[in-house]
């Protein structure tokens, strides 16, 4: 699968879609939905997220893959446990229900920061972590996929820990062109408005 597909509420995915090339990761994190869950991403993804999170780490931001593939029977119980914590209207502005989330892609997940050696489980907007790879993720290959004052366009909240991979060279054209959303790029790219 291309690493620019759009899976949103408008795009799905089927059931039985699995992606090829997903490997295994050895991240300090887990889904809080089943204690079994494993974390899996596209190989390629991975390397990638290895090299940014290095490159965090160096400017002292520790960061991990909390939650990445989820099937979509998964993301099922991913969605019905959140109903059941917060309702169904915080659900739909927070969570994919299933064939649409792009988790199911392997190509996104959600991050976890670490500071003076505890897991943040808590994430907020303005954490140093997150504030760095708003600024810096673009130079790995990664965009934050649901921004804010783009709720709109992505149908989702402002997420500030979910991050996607859709190559170095889209990556930066999104950011060097001022374009917040995948659903604005790929659109752009289609009609051709842009090279
Ligand atoms: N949190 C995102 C929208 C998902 O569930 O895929
Ligand atoms: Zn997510």
């Amino acid at each position: 699968m291309d690493y620019l597909v759009l899976v949103n509420k408008d795009n799905l995915l089927s059931r039985d879609y699995v992606p090829k090339g997903l490997v295994e990761i050895d991240e300090p994190s887990g889904e809080k939905v089943d204690p079994n869950y494993v974390n899996k991403l596209d190989e390629l993804v991975y390397k990638e997220f290895k090299v940014m999170q290095k490159a965090a780490l160096l400017e002292g931001y520790e960061i991990f893959v909390d939650s990445s593939y989820r099937s979509y029977d998964y993301q099922q119980r991913v969605f019905d446990s959140l109903v059941r914590d917060k309702g169904l209207e915080h659900a739909s502005k927070y969570c994919a229900v299933p064939g649409s989330s792009e988790h199911q892609t392997g190509f996104a997940f959600d991050v976890i920061s670490r500071r003076d050696g505890v897991l943040i489980e808590k994430a907020n907007e303005d954490d140093p972590e997150l504030l760095w790879l708003r600024d810096n993720s673009y130079k790995y290959g990664f965009i934050l996929r649901y921004p804010k004052g783009k709720e709109e366009i992505t149908g989702y909240n402002f997420e500030p820990w979910h991050f996607r991979y859709v190559g170095k060279e889209a990556s930066k054209e999104m950011h060097d062109n001022g374009i917040a959303t995948l659903e604005e790029y790929v659109f752009l790219k289609q009609n051709k408005k842009m090279k």
